[in-house]
């Protein structure tokens, strides 16, 4: 089977290896048993993510024991079953949360981490759900010739499961929402890089969770984007952050921020924080190093978290596994929440769609087809 790996951790004279781009390489690699828990999953579509471009380049270390295979989700059928596992048979349409792995044809995943798709047919030119065209980076003729009604619904899959696993462990297990959306009413959440695949999920996830949703993206052009994708008000991100906060929500603040962009704006973060607000980062983008006002931290009892996803114990993964299907999974059957495919590229093309993922006009995320 192929595997996709970063080129500088393959041996190159290896007949096995076939280097695709100045970073990547198709791997031809044994077909793996699921062991006791695991099932085995024939990959339809595989998210492309932010670590795997930034590992491929050197740029991001994995944690120890992730497999050397590049993908952190995928979506496919079910290929076979290990020891233990009684809800999935062969056959069965599903999608997972993997630690490495997810961009070959086949990929090994944890039983709790396996969710069913939440749409089982997607019509790719007919149905709303599916959100291709709010970016021009768009590669549509990749869209048009590769994804097909049987297809669709496996990419959104894909592309979903990071960014909303990503949302509901830094908004709900860290920042405090709850599941039921009566019980989050007025509270302000505050997504940067809404434009993103994590952003332009969290944006619709917080919505569709009762919530106030403000946002910040590259430009006043996709400010608009997050605004369309439910945010309430969204700002350029070289304007200012804490008068727009101020300007939306009065002296309130917001409850929780998502930041992708690390110390880029953490000092206009935590100004913007409502008294016992969160500060959540998942990203760097904006930088790594920060001055902490400690006394406003204090005085006004803020938090600042700093997680991963990938690295949280199995336990905490199933359960935010178990949380989307319950909780998620149904805000996309109703269109509360909508994939936002930006590009689907066949396997081969993978450095492709990691140029375009680093070239940063894509709005949502971006699939590959093995
Ligand atoms: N901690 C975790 O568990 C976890 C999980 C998933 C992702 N992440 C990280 O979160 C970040 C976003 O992931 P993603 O999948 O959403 O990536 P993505 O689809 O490439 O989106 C990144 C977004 O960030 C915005 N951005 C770019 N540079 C920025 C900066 N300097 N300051 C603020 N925003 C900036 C971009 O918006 P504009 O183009 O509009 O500027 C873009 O829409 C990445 O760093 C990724 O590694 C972390």
């Amino acid at each position: 089977m192929r595997t996709l790996s970063t080129l500088s951790e393959t041996c190159p004279e290896d007949p096995a290896v076939r280097r695709i781009g100045p970073h990547l390489a198709l791997v031809d690699a044994a077909v793996p048993e699921p062991g006791p828990g695991q099932v085995l999953i024939r990959v339809v579509a595989a998210g492309v993510n932010r670590a795997d471009v930034a590992q491929s380049r050197g740029r991001y270390v994995p944690p120890a024991g992730s497999p050397l295979t590049l993908g952190l989700a995928c979506a496919g059928m079910i290929a076979s079953v290990g020891p233990g596992v009684s809800r999935w048979h062969e056959g069965d349409a599903v999608c997972a949360l993997v630690a490495g792995g997810a961009c070959a044809d086949l990929c090994l995943a944890d039983d709790g981490e396996v969710m069913p798709l939440p749409l089982t047919d997607l019509d790719p030119a007919q149905d709303p759900r599916y959100h291709p065209g709010f970016s021009a980076a768009s590669d549509e003729d990749a869209l048009q010739t590769r994804l097909t009604r049987g297809t669709a619904a496996f990419a959104a899959a894909a592309i979903l499961v990071e960014a909303s696993a990503t949302t509901w462990l830094n908004l709900v297990r860290i920042g405090g929402l709850s599941p039921a959306p009566a019980d989050n009413e007025g509270r302000v959440v505050l997504v940067h890089g809404g434009t993103g695949n994590v952003g332009s999920t969290a944006i619709q996830i917080a919505r569709a969770l009762g919530c106030r949703v403000l946002a910040t993206a590259g430009s006043p052009e996709r400010a608009l984007v997050c605004v369309k994708l439910g945010a309430e008000a969204a700002l350029d991100r070289a304007d200012d952050l804490p008068a727009f906060v101020r300007a939306q929500t009065g002296r309130h603040g917001a409850d929780i921020i998502l930041s992708v962009s690390g110390a880029g704006s953490f000092a206009d973060d935590v100004k913007s924080l409502a008294n016992h607000g969160t500060l959540a980062v998942i990203g760097l983008l904006g930088g790594t190093r920060s001055e902490i006002d400690l006394e406003r931290m204090l005085s006004r009892n803020l938090s600042v978290h700093a997680e991963t996803l990938r690295s949280q114990p199995e336990q905490v993964k199933a359960a935010v596994c178990d949380a989307l299907e319950t909780h998620v999974w149904p805000l996309v059957r109703r269109g509360l929440v909508r994939p936002v495919l930006a590009g689907v590229w066949p396997l081969e093309e993978a450095a492709r769609a990691h140029e375009a993922v680093l070239h940063g006009e894509h709005v949502g995320a971006h699939a590959l087809l093995p």
